[in-house]
């Protein structure tokens, strides 16, 4: 049986987030999981469901491996489990990049299977019309430029942007047409600081940034490389604030021994005739 998903009054929408330009720093953070979004919700001021959960939680090489199913499944898990966050949630490749039809449809079904309150689509100039064409649809749009993940297969790499006069005057590009198409706000990706910190002052929406400038009006770290639960590759720019791999390593180390010298279950672990209720 679906189990309804949450939309309150207090949830923080777009267009709170777009009115935040040049105030309070946005806490933002990715979430993918249930429980997750439970215990982030209460500190951030935006959950995005990334499609970097192919590669995070699917194990994929890359942010390719994402599908819509997947990312409607992943959201529904993050607004079941938050209440105020705002929560938006990433096209993945290949359901957006055609037309603006198709982006539509694509972000229709996104909003309509989800509640969230936003999607996120990679490009400047070349998906402006994407963007203007699911804005006019009423759905709000989260910009994201610079390293571009769903790109890094024809950038042969994880490369930072804007070291050359020609891609800094792109990229500046990029994010004029980003803000043009109606977009509520901008991630900027591996973008050197500087070009980061210029995009921030040229547009009038707010930056959120990775790998990118504390001049920024916000910032985004992938949950599991900012708790240390990344297995693979984490990026350079991460900040790590937890160890949760060892924490997880340690106790599953303690748990297997406990279970080969019989140590689990003890007795408070097992049932018996006169232990209260019914239920486990
Ligand atoms: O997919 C993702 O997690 C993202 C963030 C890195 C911004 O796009």
């Amino acid at each position: 049986m679906a189990t309804k998903l949450p939309t309150t009054d207090i949830r923080v929408s777009a267009d709170a987030i777009r009115r935040r330009k040049g105030g309070l720093p946005i806490v933002c953070l990715t979430a993918y999981t249930y429980p997750i979004a439970r215990l982030l919700d209460p500190h951030v001021d935006l959950l995005l469901v990334g499609d970097s959960v192919a590669m995070v939680l699917h194990g994929h090489q890359t942010t390719l491996g994402a599908s819509l199913d997947m990312m409607i499944a992943h959201g529904q898990a993050v607004m079941r489990g938050s209440a105020e966050a705002c929560v938006v949630v990433d096209m993945p490749a290949g359901t957006y990049e055609d037309s603006a039809e198709q982006a539509v449809a694509s972000a229709r079904r996104i909003v309509g299977e989800t509640v969230c309150q936003a999607v996120k689509l990679e490009g400047g100039v070349g998906m402006a019309a994407q963007i203007a064409a699911i804005v006019a649809a009423e759905i709000p749009v989260m910009g994201h430029i610079g390293l571009q993940p769903q790109s890094v297969e024809k950038d042969g790499g994880y490369k930072i942007k804007g070291r050359t006069d020609e891609n800094v005057a792109a990229l500046i590009a990029d994010a004029l047409a980003v803000e043009k198409a109606g977009a509520f706000s901008l991630v900027i990706e591996g973008t050197i600081e500087p070009v980061a910190a210029e995009i921030t002052r040229r547009i009038a929406i707010p930056t959120i940034g990775i790998g990118a400038s504390s001049d920024c009006d916000g910032q985004i770290l992938v949950i599991d490389d900012m708790v240390g639960l990344t297995v693979d590759r984490v990026p350079k720019f991460v900040k790590q604030y937890a160890d949760l791999r060892s924490v997880i390593a340690h106790a599953a180390e303690r748990y297997a021994a406990e279970v080969r010298n019989r140590e689990f279950p003890g007795r408070a672990h097992v049932f018996s005739k006169s232990n209260a209720g019914d239920e486990a």
